[in-house]
């Protein structure tokens, strides 16, 4: 079986201002237009970009490759949420695709296990495809839980969500200890939980899901955590804000899946038809 194209995401936090982030846009299509990229079948590319900017990003980018989606969005569809932004909102701007339980939502804004949860249904109603974002603290791995924090926030984030929907859905595991600070989770560190996450999926969807690894993923480091069997493609922050930074991280997710095609397991031979005829016949 083919793997399937590997998703590289581009968060861009609250960084830029319209012009920018529409300059910004417009770098990352021209750089994803290179010969090297343009119609590669071995990855795709979503950017995050703050909200005020969604529906500007979605006009720059245009009708291409290259997706749009919110760091967040709230679980409810309307209301009495001053500051906040819907699900249906975001959708309304063109845009395909929501963050949701980043670590910096849930640290810094307190956002909590079953919030998140909440945020996915939502996203999943409106017809965004959430990437759920989990991962431990320094704290946490040192003493041990990394399995433990992992296990609860997939528990929680995909609580309800039936298995026809989980084809919607990506996680994206980010150390919390790894994003900003330049220090990558080691393949290996990567590879470990990455595991534990697939085992923890549930049936038989969990198969054709996506795991992303996110934190301190630069040019140098992408394509070795891109090419480790499990994971499914990359979310960066920092990096993303250089459009050829990130066009150099694309290209590293199109040799590294080029590679995975090449040890997937041949797809077994069609089955012949009872009554299908004798070639020749
Ligand atoms: P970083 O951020 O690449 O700057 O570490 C990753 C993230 O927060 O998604």
């Amino acid at each position: 079986m083919q793997p399937q194209p590997l998703l590289v995401c581009g968060n861009w936090k609250m960084h830029t201002d319209r012009a920018g982030a529409r300059a910004l846009a417009q770098a990352v299509r021209d750089a994803l237009a290179r010969p090297a990229l343009a119609g590669a079948a071995g990855y795709e590319a979503v950017v995050f970009p703050p909200f005020p900017f969604l529906a500007d990003v979605v006009e720059v980018l245009g009708e291409g490759e290259i997706g749009c989606g919110a760091q967040c969005c709230h679980w409810a569809e309307r209301g009495a949420y001053t500051g906040a932004v819907s699900a249906p909102m975001v959708a309304s701007t063109g845009c395909g695709w929501v963050l949701v339980g980043h670590s910096e939502r849930r640290r810094l804004f307190g956002e909590r296990d079953e919030e998140v949860g909440k945020q996915l249904r939502a996203a999943l109603a409106a017809g965004l495809r959430p990437i759920l974002c989990v991962g431990e603290t320094l704290e946490e791995r040192e003493a041990g839980r990394t399995h433990e924090v992992v296990a609860t926030q997939l528990r929680f984030g995909l609580e309800g969500v039936s298995a026809q929907q989980t084809g919607a859905v990506v996680i994206a595991y980010e150390p919390v200890w790894a994003i900003g600070t330049g220090r990558s989770a080691t393949v290996a560190q990567a590879k470990a939980v990455h595991d534990a996450i697939r085992a923890l999926l549930p049936g038989e969807a969990a198969a054709g899901m996506r795991v992303l690894y996110g934190g301190s993923v630069k040019p140098d480091n992408a394509y070795e955590l891109l090419a480790c069997p499990g994971i499914d493609g990359v979310l960066v922050g920092g990096a993303s804000l250089d459009a050829d930074a990130f066009a150099a991280i694309a290209e590293h997710a199109v040799s590294a899946h080029r590679r995975k095609s090449e040890s997937a397991p041949a797809s077994p031979p069609p089955v012949a038809r009872a009554d299908a005829p004798e070639p020749g016949a």
